[in-house]
């Protein structure tokens, strides 16, 4: 049976752009109260301001979501301005298109700060509060196509993808007994600002202002719109996986089986990426 969505309440991280801010826009026209999180504070307040224009409501928290304090400001706004949540989208993350000589011990260990330990972290403590209040939710991680299979300089960022969708799984089934879903996000090359994050050399232009890299097939390019509808779905029915690209789903199942199909396929975009670097 397909749940409501009205008056319930979600947490997004992320929000200040791309898939994050594309689902909070969504969310709110399903009726749904936000909590919005992300640095760009400006940004934030004017997202907020057009779901309570458009009759919504949005409290923001604006800050770095690996600062230890985050989840629990986050949480307690919901509970304060809302009395509570349903929802936690734990959405914030970077990646830089960069091989592992080229990435010092820090820039390593802030990726997994940032992508894995707040994520974790907010799920953690969203469940623990959720538990003691014996109320339901959904906990949904965004993390990647690339949580299946790796890409050649994007290693660490992968690295940061797989280890979400395995606590995420496993999750899953520890919360049952609890009523409260667990689900992964693994968009495909997505058109937002992740990209100009992730410092590409070689970047073809979109008319949104983002873009994406230039050896992305665009046969795998798509809308942050398509995660979120994704993202709708999937609390209206819960799944374990959110995907967009059924072409992607089945490829990540065949290079699993076949690994050295995953090596020429690697090989192959190695290559590009180092020509597509040079140029
Ligand atoms: N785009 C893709 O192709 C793609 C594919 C697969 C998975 N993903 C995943 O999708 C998620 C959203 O990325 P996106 O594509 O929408 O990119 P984006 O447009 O760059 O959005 C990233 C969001 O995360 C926030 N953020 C980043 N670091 C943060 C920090 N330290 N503290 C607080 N907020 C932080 C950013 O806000 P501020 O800068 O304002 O803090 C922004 O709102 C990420 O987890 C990414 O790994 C993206």
């Amino acid at each position: 049976m397909s749940r409501t969505l009205r008056n319930r309440v979600a947490v997004v991280t992320g929000a200040s752009s791309g898939i994050g801010m594309a689902t909070a826009r969504l969310m709110a026209r399903e009726g749904m109260k936000l909590v919005l999180t992300a640095r760009r504070e400006e940004r934030l307040r004017a997202i907020a301001q057009e779901i309570e224009a458009a009759g919504g409501g949005a409290e923001i928290v604006a800050g770095d979501v690996a600062d230890p304090a985050m989840a629990a400001r986050l949480l307690d706004a919901a509970e304060r301005r809302f009395g509570g949540f349903d929802v936690v989208f734990a959405n914030a993350g970077y990646g830089t298109e960069r091989g592992l000589l080229e990435l010092d011990a820090d820039a390593v260990r802030r990726m997994f700060e940032v992508n894995f330990f707040s994520s974790v972290d907010l799920l953690r403590l969203a469940a623990q509060r959720l538990i003691g209040a014996k109320h339901r939710g959904h906990l949904l991680l965004c993390s990647s196509a690339l949580a299946k299979f790796t890409l050649p300089y994007f290693g660490v960022y992968a690295a940061t993808k797989a280890a979400q969708a395995m606590v995420a799984r496993s999750l899953r089934f520890e919360l049952e007994p609890y009523g409260i879903e667990v689900s992964t996000v693994h968009p495909i090359t997505t058109v937002t600002e992740f990209f100009d994050q992730a410092q590409m050399q070689a970047v073809r232009g979109h008319s949104s202002g983002t873009r994406v890299p230039q050896h992305a097939p665009r046969l795998f390019v798509q809308t942050p719109e398509r995660v979120a509808r994704a993202i709708i779905r999937c609390l209206k029915r819960p799944t374990s996986e959110v995907w967009t690209s059924h072409t992607v789903r089945l490829s990540s199942g065949l290079m699993t089986a076949f690994p050295w199909l995953l090596d020429a396929i690697l090989r192959r975009e190695a290559r590009r990426t180092r020509t597509h670097s040079k140029s």
